[in-house]
């Protein structure tokens, strides 16, 4: 059966990703800081090497496909952090496979962005520009010095989305997909962190969408299992928004 590795698979949506997935009988390589097939800390190099190379073992040098899952939200213990984890561990541990997802013959890819990405906020910002750069001190000074991690998440997944949507490009030339979800307010313990922070709680509980509920877990799981399927076969490079109706809601006329 293909062999799925997950980002952030300890908790949350990559839990609920690693628990669809195998449910429908594909092997998994879990990864996360701890408790996981792979442990390793995505927000350094040296962590995101390690796990390249642990992810590389374990699949035995082919494997079908990757969801970056991993991430930190507002309540991040630095602001660089938020850089560190929601850009680079995702766009290092996405290149450091691309071998072994071309060895497959049939390579996938989903990143979890979020809604927070087309915020008018992200995209001019210089901190997304030189993520886009791969320049990661940089990427993280301006982070650290901005003091918002609000921004910082933004920018960080505004940045990830640009950086799937051009290796979408470059990979659908090769008969490989990678597409990103992003989802809206999701019930997990990242979630409920910025309800309980006194600097972003109310934002975040006014924050609702038409629907009038958050997200699961397993809705997010559920459309990232047919992005990776053969009923996807034709889709590449999009953004999914998983969000019960908040894009529509804020960005009409932008899709
Ligand atoms: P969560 O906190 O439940 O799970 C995140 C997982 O990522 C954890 O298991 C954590 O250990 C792992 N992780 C964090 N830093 C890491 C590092 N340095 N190295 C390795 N693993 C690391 O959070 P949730 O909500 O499941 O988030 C998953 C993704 O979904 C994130 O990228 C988040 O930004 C995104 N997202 C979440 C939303 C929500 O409302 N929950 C909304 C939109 C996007």
């Amino acid at each position: 059966m293909p062999t799925i590795a997950v980002t952030g698979a300890a908790s949350g949506i990559g839990a609920a990703v690693c628990a669809q997935l195998e449910n429908e009988g594909h092997t998994l390589i879990r990864v996360d800081r701890a408790n996981a097939d792979v442990n390793a800390d995505l927000s350094t190099p040296e962590g995101r090497q390690q796990a390249v190379q642990a992810t590389l073992e374990q699949c035995g040098g082919s494997l079908d496909a990757v969801v970056a899952c991993a991430g930190v939200g507002v309540t991040a213990p630095s602001v660089g952090l938020i850089v560190g984890v929601n850009y680079f561990g995702v766009a290092e541990y996405l290149e450091g496979l691309e071998t072994a997802l071309k060895a497959s013959g049939r390579g996938k890819a989903v990143i979890i962005g979020s809604v927070a990405g087309s915020h008018q906020v992200a995209a001019p910002h210089a901190m997304a520009e030189a993520m886009l750069d791969n320049d990661e001190a940089k990427a993280r000074e301006i982070a650290d010095d901005s003091g918002e991690p609000h921004t910082a998440y933004a920018a960080s997944k505004y940045a990830v989305t640009v950086y799937g949507r051009r290796k979408a490009v470059e990979w659908s030339r090769q008969g490989m997909r990678l597409n990103i979800i992003a989802p809206g307010a999701v019930e997990t313990p990242l979630h409920q962190a910025s309800i309980d922070d006194p600097r972003f709680g109310e934002a975040v509980r006014n924050f609702v969408a038409p629907m009038g509920r958050a997200g699961t877990p397993d809705e997010i799981a559920s459309a990232t299992s047919f992005l990776l399927s053969d009923q996807a076969s034709f889709i590449s490079g999009s953004v999914l928004f998983v969000d019960g109706g908040m894009d529509a809601m804020v960005r009409a006329r932008q899709f």
